[in-house]
């Protein structure tokens, strides 16, 4: 398939074009590069062999992408573009809102303009707010005491695909909720390139590991789990891009939502001992209080991907620190440095 992959230049998107290659996929990135840069592409490019087709494009603005898809065909659009810092959506929701739903309202425009039928989205399981039963199937309900603009715009991107896909039934669209993304391809080459402070904690652990950050703030240690640390299911990104793929190749009518996670829980102090184990360094940390809006276990029963899909994580925590680990290690300052 040709497949249109919207924010294709960032951390999901650049090994989502890596997997999509190697399964026989022609990729076309349209991205604004407002947080990512075009060094992800080439280097997916130098370790595939492939082409790839970029465009530099704000999917927000309508009518300039009218215009910047014209000349290009596809059969299937992969939509990733989007902001997703929970901090700064709290602090300028305006512009989370904007970016966030105009760029899905916009694409969903163009595709049935050009009746491109096939649609994957980039959701959360944020979107399932305070969990009520774990681990979270997707029938849990949607949108229970979510605690901040991005993820509210995750949920409202569902809803308006669903809404879109009700008048338009020949549309078929995923919306893959993502547990918690982790690693890198195992070359090293690419990976996550936060800006500035990372707000999540994989990125962080890795660049007190580097020498960038003296120790780890672990966010409270009296949640009701094993530890008292937060509980989530780490995912490895190649796992995470390989679902993208099996979704759009099984692809069905109407809508549906996977979650796409391991079903394990690690903590974070888990977490930090799998990485000190798979790296050989060690991560001072110390415990802080809690961060507002964290809940304190998240976690994935993944068996309908598995049974729809066909699709499951094969790479462990320990994986993912080692390639976090290749990653950051051989790019200290990220992309570009
Ligand atoms: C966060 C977002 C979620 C988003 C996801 C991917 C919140 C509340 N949730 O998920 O909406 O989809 O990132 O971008 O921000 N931790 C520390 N110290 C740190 C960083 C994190 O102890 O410096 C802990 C957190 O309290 C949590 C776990 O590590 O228990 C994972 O945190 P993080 O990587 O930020 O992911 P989520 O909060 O699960």
């Amino acid at each position: 398939m040709r497949v249109l992959l919207a924010g294709g230049a960032g951390y999901i998107g650049a090994h989502t074009a890596l997997a999509l290659i190697e399964h026989g996929h022609e990729v076309l990135v349209v991205d604004d590069f407002s947080n990512s840069c075009i060094d992800s592409i080439q280097r997916v490019e130098a370790l595939s062999g492939a082409t790839v087709t970029v465009i530099e494009n704000d999917l927000s603005n309508l009518e300039a992408s009218r215009v910047a898809l014209a000349g290009h065909d596809f059969d299937a659009v992969i939509h990733l573009a989007g902001l997703k810092a929970v901090g700064e959506s709290t602090e300028q929701p305006i512009r989370y809102y904007r970016t966030n739903i105009d760029s899905t309202l916009n694409l969903l425009e163009i595709m049935r303009e050009r009746a491109v039928t096939k649609l994957v989205f980039s959701s959360s399981a944020t979107v399932y707010g305070t969990p009520e039963l774990l681990p979270l199937r997707e029938d849990h309900p949607v949108g229970n005491n979510i605690t901040n603009p991005y993820g509210w715009s995750k949920a409202m991107n569902e809803q308006i695909i669903r809404d879109v896909q009700a008048a338009w039934p020949e549309l078929g669209a995923v919306l893959l909720r993502y547990f918690n993304p982790v690693g890198a391809h195992p070359s090293g080459q690419i990976g996550e390139d936060p800006s500035g402070v990372p707000s999540n904690l994989m990125p962080y652990v890795a660049q007190v590991a580097i020498g960038r950050r003296e120790r780890l703030s672990v966010f409270g240690n009296d949640y009701p789990t094993d530890d008292g640390t937060g509980v989530r299911d780490y995912i490895h990104v190649m796992d995470l891009a390989e679902g993208h793929v099996a979704a759009l190749e099984h692809l069905r009518d109407g809508v549906t939502a996977y979650n796409l996670g391991t079903g394990r829980g690690s903590s974070v102090l888990d977490l930090v001992s799998a990485f000190e184990q798979a790296v050989g360094i060690a991560i001072p940390y110390e415990i802080v209080a809690a961060r507002a809006g964290d809940v304190a276990e998240a976690v994935a029963d993944p068996s309908l991907a598995h049974a729809e899909l066909g699709w499951t994580a094969t790479r462990s925590l320990a994986d993912a620190c080692r390639d976090s680990w290749a990653w950051q290690s051989s790019n200290p300052n990220g992309y570009g440095a």
